[in-house]
């Protein structure tokens, strides 16, 4: 994910039909936003700064530090976009008028006015997500203590199922104590987002994508709908293969357990792309074994990525970037390990934090943060409003879309791997990478169904946890881990073990990404010309294609997303049939082999 850390600038009051000041002029309207824009400019950095020593130093004052700092700047920000109905229905220039628009829209969560309940819903959301970051499993005292890093490695390494539940229940532990505060911080994020006109804060979240809010959830399911029968299919495949290996466990048409799928919240499962690979297809390389057998640090690590965007014409990172950034994690205090890219000032102090391991998922994981630092450089030279992306999907799909060019003739390029294969082996290559971005399709659906649900009542907190474990069937086809005697149930806090849900990031934008990079890469290989299949074009070194992206990226939020993705894809449509023209092959392929065998759950 990416912090949006300076000039929190937003919130939604257009659902609010105020009327304008009768007495409010044009040129009032200019003023006003400057001013907010350099007010809130001050305190974003401020709040910005506390917010990264909070996630780099994980202690009670931090904390309060942060939580304070966050609440004046939300504050502000709320209260500049009550003071802005006053322009409402007035006259005025495209960009003033787009400056004010965004500054309604642009928080993920407002504060409401009574100053208790501000400073109390500050203080909760940066609780949260601390009790994540500390979050650790001692199966037997504080020597035996495990962290999501190393109870991750179990998810993704062991084949044992025993070991596998237990890492899976152990980590899903951790959001218990989180559960309480949640249902507070639903109550009071509504309220504040009701005072600014939203229905409630799912309802302003939804009301981000310059088009009206129900015809965004329309979207999403024609998406959906698009992308389903090649999730049917990889889903059938992999049962079927887990049913070998661990038997009626996985039931051959029905919903697989959580923990078999190699990731703590089963959201993408490359890591058991051994378990199932084609055995006359695999490309027989692992990137992790090649960073590993070149003795590859953090750094270089961290180089690769930085120089594919390079390779591209867009400008290095800034010194400050490597002085400042956290690339590893410390050995003597707690820290928020989930990765982000930062934009302390939204200039030039961009940076990295993550707890970087020598794995193939964290290279690409690198690429991923790298594209939101490299967008945040490219819109830096905009006025303060339009330092965002197109969407929130965008800011997400760019890192995602440069790792899409991470093929092997590209490792052959720069020296981890020394032999391509041939097109022989293209289905192993596109079964491990429908294993990271077709699993993760209604992953990335499920979280945000179930909050935005949760967020207008229909999910009341005595259900929370069953109405997600439904919504994870239904979507996902996975079930709970085989609970052995001890069912999940409302004791459990299971949404709160994934991270956006405990640190109220919204997730739709991982769904969008997901469908968007996949446009990105076929349009950005189209402008490098390649013609191959779309699984081996890579961009790398294309002076065009970089232009290409780069155009995009530097009109940051200064028109609707619709005109962005115009200008990189030639089309005003989200659309999904990159995605399906990237994995066609592929869908094909298993649909031979699910043969006779059923389909859903
Ligand atoms: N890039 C991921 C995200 O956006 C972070 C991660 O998966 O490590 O949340
Ligand atoms: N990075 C996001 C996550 O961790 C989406 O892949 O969930
Ligand atoms: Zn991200």
């Amino acid at each position: 994910m990416k912090i949006r850390a300076a000039a929190c600038i937003a919130c939604t009051l257009a659902a609010m039909a105020l009327a304008a000041d009768p007495k409010a002029t044009p040129e009032e309207a200019r003023k006003f936003i400057h001013d907010a824009e350099q007010k809130l400019l001050l305190l974003g950095v401020d709040s910005a700064r506390a917010d990264w020593i909070k996630s780099t130093y994980i202690t009670d004052d931090t904390e309060a530090i942060a939580a304070k700092l966050d609440e004046k700047a939300i504050a502000a920000t709320v209260a500049y976009a009550k003071q802005a109905t006053r322009f409402d229905g007035l006259k005025l220039d495209a960009e003033t008028a787009r400056k004010l628009k965004l500054l309604k829209l642009s928080l993920t969560i407002a504060t409401p006015a009574d100053a208790r309940e501000s400073e109390e819903l500050t203080r909760i959301v940066t609780g949260m997500e601390g009790t994540y970051g500390k979050g650790k499993y001692c199966p037997s005292g504080p020597a035996s203590c495990r962290d999501l890093e190393e109870l991750s490695k179990i998810l993704a390494e062991s084949r044992d199922p025993k070991a596998l539940r237990d890492a899976w229940t152990g980590w899903h532990a951790i959001s218990k104590p989180i559960r309480q505060d949640f249902v507070r911080y639903v109550d009071l994020a509504n309220k504040g987002a009701r005072q600014l006109g939203f229905k409630d804060n799912g309802a302003m979240w939804r009301s981000k994508y310059d088009m009206a809010p129900d015809d965004f959830s329309k979207e999403l399911d024609r998406l959906w709908d698009q992308v389903k029968p090649l999730y049917l299919s990889l889903h059938a495949y992999v049962r079927n293969r887990l049913h070998e290996k661990y038997g009626d466990a996985v039931p051959p048409g029905g919903a697989i357990p959580a923990d078999l799928l190699g990731n703590m919240w089963a959201q993408d499962w490359d890591n058991i792309y051994p378990l199932i690979a084609p055995a006359n297809a695999d490309p027989g390389y692992d990137v992790t074994a090649l960073l590993k057998k070149r003795n590859t640090d953090w750094k270089q690590m961290v180089k690769y990525g930085e120089g594919f965007f390079t390779s591209l014409g867009l400008a290095p990172l800034p010194e400050t970037f490597w002085e400042r950034s956290l690339f590893l994690k410390p050995k003597d205090r707690d820290v928020v390990c989930h990765a982000s890219a930062w934009d302390i000032d939204t200039l030039n102090d961009v940076r990295l934090k993550m707890c970087i391991q020598i794995t193939g998922e964290d290279f690409l994981t690198v690429h991923h943060e790298l594209g939101h630092n490299f967008y945040q450089r490219a819109y830096s030279k905009l006025p303060p409003s339009f330092r965002d992306s197109a969407n929130d999907g965008f800011h997400e799909a760019v890192g995602d879309t440069i790792a899409l060019s991470i093929t092997p003739e590209y490792l052959v390029k720069i020296g981890l791997l020394d032999r391509a294969p041939d097109t022989s082996k293209d289905i192993g290559l596109l079964l491990h990478k429908a294993l990271e971005k077709i699993a993760f399709l209604p992953f990335g659906l499920v979280i945000d169904q179930w909050r935005w649900k949760v967020f207008s009542g229909e999910i009341p907190p005595e259900k929370y946890n069953q109405a997600w474990w439904q919504l994870r069937q239904k979507y996902q086809g996975i079930a709970p881990p085989d609970p052995e005697g001890a069912p999940r149930g409302e004791a459990d806090f299971d949404p709160g073990a994934k991270y956006h849900v405990a640190a109220n990031v919204p997730y739709m934008r991982y769904f969008l990404a997901d469908i968007l990079q996949f446009q990105f890469h076929r349009a950005l290989s189209q402008a490098a010309g390649c013609t191959g299949p779309l699984n081996r074009c890579s961009i790398y070194g294309n002076k065009e294609a970089g232009a290409k992206l780069n155009a995009m990226l530097e009109m940051g939020q200064s028109r609707p997303w619709q005109e962005a993705l115009e200008k990189i894809a030639g089309t005003r449509q989200m659309d999904a049939t990159a995605i399906r023209d990237y994995f066609a092959p592929l869908q094909k392929w298993l649909d031979e082999q699910n043969q006779g065998k059923p389909l859903g759950w």
